[in-house]
């Protein structure tokens, strides 16, 4: 299959290129879109046969269950059922935008592939132009996961879905790099108190300013695993092991002479004000203590690192402000835990 990447912005017209979009998903095709957070690969999410293509390009267990993007408020009662007045606040304070709200589900409408194993529906209403455009053109929900293969970071701009799914689907809209950079913070609001499954986005702090106290899950979702079955399969991990270490110039400098004193490459991932200059290679993700800019970088800086030769990975940690919960959360996915202590 060819795959072809149309750029969509502001100052083109660009009513063709969503007409293509909206075309190839009439007819059970798949379409990578860009939304706030990260890249996604929407299939219309009524359609069996067209949300199995998701899992087949992605290469992604079909027991987990997809996020359901709407392009208004009022189409979740067409999906969801049981509607509380706190979700409703949820939905007023932060839709469109990356929060994903797990609901009861109306049996029936949704494709059955899109919530395998579970009477639930996660639901988020993107905070994105052109995903709104897409879902606005459609006029149908789109099930779309981070528009990856299975095992890699999600893409935050077009080039990195096509490194992943070129040849494997026909369109890309490229919008350009996206906002967030980390995925939606999914929040279940069938149980009491309500869980944050996934951090994101939208913080814990955020949500209990409108609705009061929620429950963190410790087993918390990932792409692979659904909640219940726990880290059934493995996440996002880089080629090189990567450890966590403590964001100071010195200590990862005397950290990257050790490791290469056992011949060893080493990669940095680390803010934009240190100078490492022993480091093999130093990818800068943004100030130290800018959170919201070094969540953004964090995830095309995983994939550099892979294209790099390095033996280890060191990778700088944030504190827990804001979206640095989230950040902290996929660091250590990537390291598996991991922690450089010298
Ligand atoms: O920011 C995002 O959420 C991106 C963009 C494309 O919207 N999407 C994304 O999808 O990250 P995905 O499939 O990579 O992650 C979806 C997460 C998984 O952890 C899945 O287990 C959880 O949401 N999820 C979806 N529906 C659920 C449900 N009904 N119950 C519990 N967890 C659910
Ligand atoms: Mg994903």
């Amino acid at each position: 299959m060819k795959t072809t990447v149309i750029t969509v912005d502001r100052n083109m017209d660009n009513k063709n290129s969503y007409e293509q979009a909206v075309g190839i998903l009439e007819n059970s095709g798949v379409v990578a879109f860009p939304t706030e957070t990260v890249y996604g690969l929407g299939a219309l999410a009524t359609d069996e046969n067209a949300v199995n293509k998701i899992f087949q390009a992605k290469g992604r267990p079909s027991d987990n269950p997809l996020i359901v993007h709407i392009g208004t408020k009022e189409e979740v009662s067409k999906y969801a059922e049981g509607m509380t007045t706190a979700a409703e606040m949820l939905m007023d304070a932060f839709w469109p935008g990356p929060l994903t709200i797990v609901f009861e589900r109306i049996p029936g409408v949704i494709a059955p592939n899109v919530t395998p194993g579970v009477s639930t529906v996660g639901v988020r209403m993107p905070d994105h132009p052109v995903a709104l455009e897409l879902l606005r053109k459609l006029k149908g929900p789109l099930a779309a996961p981070s528009a990856n293969r299975s095992g890699k970071p999600s893409p935050t701009e077009a080039k990195h879905v096509a490194e992943d799914l070129d040849g494997l689907i026909p369109l890309i809209l490229d919008g350009g790099q996206t906002g967030i950079g980390l995925e939606s913070t999914v929040i279940d609001m069938t149980t009491t108190p309500p869980i944050i499954l996934r951090p994101g986005g939208v913080t814990r702090e955020m949500i209990e300013e409108v609705i009061g106290p929620v429950a963190v899950s410790a087993n918390e979702a990932t792409e692979e695993a659904p909640r219940s079955p726990g880290m059934k399969y493995a996440h996002y991990a880089p080629e090189a092991p990567l450890f966590i270490i403590e964001s100071n110039a010195e200590r990862i400098k005397n950290a990257v002479a050790q490791i290469q004193a056992d011949n060893k490459k080493v990669a940095v991932v680390g803010p934009d004000n240190f100078k490492v200059p022993n480091a093999d290679w130093y990818f800068a993700i943004g100030s130290s203590g800018d959170n919201e800019k070094m969540s953004a970088s964090l995830y095309k800086a995983l994939r550099d690192c892979d294209l790099t030769d390095a033996d280890v990975i060191l990778a700088t940690e944030t504190d827990l402000s804001g979206v640095g919960t989230a950040f902290m959360n996929r660091l250590l996915k990537a390291s598996n835990g991991k922690r450089y202590n010298s």
